[in-house]
């Protein structure tokens, strides 16, 4: 008999290394990772693109209703975000639409609608996902929840050394306001706020590498798999 497919949700603040853990633990899983965040980043895009100001909550509800978010691969395997059929990978991921996304989060409609489409894409299970209600609102039922942490002058460096890298030069004192100012408006919205679901495994990756991460989520991974035999 096969073993069944099994939720993994992954919730953390902003840089903690959610992202690039999920995506790896799903490679040695053999399952889809999801990145629920590109899909307020591509309504907050399509706002932006619209001349649509992201405070207008009721058209901003419209463009998450009305928009077609897709993840597919590309032929090397990575993760490409189509919006409306558009790559829009990399556009998602620009300083302005960082700069115009916490009124799009914290838009209890938008929210509705982009958990439904969360839960449709883990049907039958086989996913991780990360973001950050993810083990709270949209898998309860997740098997296995992580809540990853850093503190924020570690998350700041460690974003500031990812854009050194990527040959764009920032300040860390702003880079820092940033991310603090994005923990306040995740941690404080009425709608979904970011917070550790009470069943969920803390990982501190202050002092944690990538490399341990992964195999620690995927040990874990493992041992509710081998139980849930079917
Ligand atoms: O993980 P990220 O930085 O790409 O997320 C972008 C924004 O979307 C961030 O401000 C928080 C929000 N977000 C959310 O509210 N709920 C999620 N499940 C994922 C992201």
């Amino acid at each position: 008999m096969g073993k069944k497919q099994i939720k993994i949700a992954i919730d953390g603040p902003a840089a903690s290394g959610k992202s690039t853990t999920a995506r790896r633990v799903a490679q040695r899983l053999g399952y889809r990772y999801i990145d629920s965040g590109a899909m307020y980043r591509a309504v907050t895009l399509k706002a932006l693109e619209l001349g649509i100001p992201t405070t207008d909550a009721k058209r901003v509800a419209d463009i998450a209703r009305h928009t077609r978010i897709e993840f597919v691969s590309d032929r090397n395997g990575h993760q490409r975000i189509l919006m409306d059929g558009r790559d829009v990978t990399d556009l998602i991921r620009t300083h302005r639409v960082n700069q115009h996304i916490n009124p799009v989060a914290a838009n209890p409609q938008v929210r509705d609608i982009l958990v439904k489409k969360q839960q449709a894409l883990g049907q039958g299970g086989g996913v991780v996902m990360d973001g950050r209600d993810i083990g709270t609102v949209v898998f309860p039922d997740a098997e296995l929840k992580i809540y990853m942490d850093a503190s924020a002058e570690e998350r700041a460096r460690r974003r500031v050394k990812e854009l050194h890298n990527r040959g764009i030069d920032v300040a860390y004192e702003d880079v820092f306001k940033e991310i603090q100012e994005r923990d306040r408006s995740d941690t404080s919205r009425a709608v979904g706020p970011l917070k550790k679901a009470p069943d969920a495994v803390v990982i501190d990756t202050t002092r944690l590498s990538v490399d341990e991460q992964v195999a620690y989520i995927d040990r874990l991974a493992r041992e509710i798999i081998e139980k849930q035999d079917c």
